[in-house]
């Protein structure tokens, strides 16, 4: 047995223990003290569940000028991030039994952390056929990739996904609200697609949705979220928790749905702290800077963030700002939930996905440590700490804050 040591988050608090990992890569025995073949002291450091990001945008098959999944599963990995959901707007599209089968062959054993594939079915027959993905996606409004259904396709998928008892992530935002005009900048993008465009949307899911389970992708406001249907789930991006329309970052800031005002920011802050949010998900959507080096109108929608995601809110967690067990159940435990993957937490039986950080190191993000495909990041600068070790299944994919492995990331099922 190997034995892993250090302040580790179980059962809802910080204690020095020791974990046992078994030949299997879970986690066989939590002890006070244990013995075994071979043995890792961390010291002092946290050792806080792998993080479990919702939404991630992977590129691969199909764009991989902009990421591939073992550049972006790498940067994952560096992040913190032991398992993701990968979306389907990929080329071609995950919208037939065919395209999912292709893209389960296209990646395997190419990740370097574990993972789980949406389809985006676009009918009520869709449904049964994509029945091996972990979850649906759907769009209500445009965005990259073209998968935009209307109300009528929407109510067959949300029927078909109640009958097989699937998750379905929406991207709410309603186009009938959205504004015509000249899209200058940040500011004018918010005002284009803006917060009624997702109070809308969320309107409607209330009154369609039945009894499909449902999860809100991406909620960037106050208003947003006070409208999120009773029952359903949802996540915020570190974008719309760290950035606003004041910076001076131009079209690589716009996302779908837009960045909002700082006032809005800081509400969604508040929202978070309080416990109104159940998970954080990146949005990881890269985009090379050529592409987003064109006037602001015809530049495409979406940002990488997947690497600073989690580092970003531990550097506040160690500011007092979060509470550690809030960071943990938004970045960890409840996202598993969500999907229903065995994943998320320490405990025995579990698998052994782990990262290790001492909250005392504080660095400035750049770009070419995360070592995105893209080559930038909108987080440039600010302060994050990130952790020095990644275990996946009990195996270091990262050391010394370095990538020390890949390939070994599997699929994993739901439940
Ligand atoms: O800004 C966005 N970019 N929003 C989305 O919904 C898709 C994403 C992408 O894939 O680029
Ligand atoms: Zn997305």
């Amino acid at each position: 047995m190997r034995v892993i040591r250090g302040r580790v988050f179980f059962r809802g608090r910080l204690d020095a223990l020791s974990l046992g990992i078994g030949e299997n890569g879970k986690i066989v025995a939590v002890k006070k003290s244990l013995r075994g073949d071979e043995e890792v002291d961390h010291g002092d450091s946290l050792i806080l569940p792998g993080c479990v990001d919702l939404h991630v945008h992977m590129r691969d098959p199909g764009l991989t000028d902009k990421e591939d999944f073992p550049s972006g599963t790498r940067s994952a990995a560096m992040g913190g991030v032991t398992t993701i959901a990968e979306m389907p707007n990929t080329a071609p599209p995950v919208t037939s039994r065919l395209a999912y089968e292709e893209k389960v062959a296209a990646l395997r054993g190419r990740g370097a952390v574990d993972y789980v594939l949406y389809a985006a079915p676009r009918s009520e027959e869709a449904v049964t056929r994509l029945g091996e993905a972990a979850a649906f996606k759907a769009y209500m409004a445009e965005s990259t990739g073209a998968l935009q259904v209307g109300p009528g396709e929407l109510e067959g998928i949300l029927r078909g996904a109640q009958t097989s008892r699937k998750l379905v992530v929406v991207h709410a935002e309603d186009p009938r609200q959205f504004m015509r005009g000249k899209v200058r900048g940040l500011e004018d993008y918010s005002a284009a697609r803006p917060k009624a465009a997702e109070s809308s949307a969320l309107h409607w899911l209330a009154s369609s949705r039945g009894e499909a389970r449902i999860h809100i992708a991406h909620v960037t406001c106050v208003e947003a979220l006070d409208a999120v249907p009773s029952g359903a789930t949802c996540e915020v991006t570190p974008h719309h928790l760290f950035l606003d329309t004041s910076r001076p970052i131009g079209a690589r800031g716009k996302v779908n749905p837009p960045l909002r005002l700082p006032v809005d920011r800081e509400a969604l802050w508040d929202a978070f702290r309080a416990g109104r949010i159940d998970a954080i998900a990146s949005d990881h959507a890269p985009h090379t800077l050529d592409e987003k080096g064109v006037p602001f109108d015809e530049a495409p929608a979406g940002l990488p963030g997947v690497a600073t995601s989690f580092p970003l809110l531990m550097r506040r967690t160690r500011a007092g700002e979060i509470d550690l067990a809030r960071l943990v159940s938004a970045t960890a435990s409840r996202p598993a939930e969500i999907l229903g993957i065995a994943k998320g937490i320490i405990e025995v039986g579990r698998d052994a996905d782990l990262l290790v950080v001492d909250p005392r190191t504080a660095e400035r993000i750049r770009a070419k440590r995360l070592r995105y495909k893209c080559g930038w990041t909108p987080f440039e600068e600010m302060e994050a700490c990130f952790p020095h070790t990644v275990y996946l299944r009990g195996e270091s994919v990262v050391e010394d804050g370095e990538p020390a492995a890949e390939g070994q990331g599997r699929l994993v099922s739901t439940e």
